[in-house]
């Protein structure tokens, strides 16, 4: 009886010893990033859910992009003026603000791919914050092309931040794999 109860004991010991190194580990990591905010434009929802998952698995603060602006509901209408305002360089007036972006260690960055690049609304973002300094992580949601300029153009236009280069590339809306990924570049709650 006496043995039973002491390995019981023991047993006990390990469990809330390993419990103990998790909770440490997970507090050293996300100390480690520093405050981390996820900022995104999404046009048809699917960056906002990515934005979401990445929120959901690294905490931090979600932003929200918004600019003055209206784009045509028909599709291809829209798809031209969207054409038409990315090669003139267009900078939409941003309705959105982030509060003390100093604070910031490291900046998820969201867009949809748009011919190719990101979208004039995340052209004005990088451009009207300074994220010199920060750690810039792009995600990139597009409709088969995948990454093509997104990536390079996001850090052509990000004056003195580190834009990583494993940015989140994904199909639509598609989630799976963000835990794996985000592990990857360090991340956990
Ligand atoms: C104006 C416009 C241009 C697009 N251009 C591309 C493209 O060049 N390559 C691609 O793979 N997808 C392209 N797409 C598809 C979007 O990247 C894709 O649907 C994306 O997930 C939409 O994100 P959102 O729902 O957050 O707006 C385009 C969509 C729009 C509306």
């Amino acid at each position: 009886m006496n043995k039973i109860f002491i390995f019981a004991v023991a047993v006990l010991g390990v469990v809330l010893g390993a419990c103990n190194v998790k909770a440490q580990s997970q507090t050293t990591a996300s100390h480690a990033n520093g405050k981390i905010l996820i900022a995104y434009y999404s046009y048809s929802g699917n960056t906002k859910e990515v934005a979401e998952a990445i929120h959901e698995k690294v905490g931090g603060d979600l932003f929200e992009i918004k600019t003055e602006g209206t784009y045509p509901e028909e599709y291809r209408q829209m798809t031209r003026q969207a054409q038409k305002e990315i090669r003139e360089g267009y900078r939409p007036k941003l309705l959105t603000q982030v509060e003390n972006m100093a604070q910031y260690d490291v900046v998820f960055v969201g867009s949809p791919n748009w011919w190719g690049t990101i979208t004039p609304q995340v052209s004005s973002f990088l451009e009207s914050y300074d994220l010199s300094g920060k750690k810039v992580i792009p995600f990139i949601t597009h409709g088969g092309g995948g990454a093509q300029n997104t990536i390079t153009d996001m850090s052509a236009q990000c004056k003195g931040c580190s834009v990583s280069e494993d940015g989140w590339v994904g199909y639509g809306s598609r989630t799976l794999g963000i835990s794996g990924w985000l592990e990857d570049l360090g991340f956990d709650k």
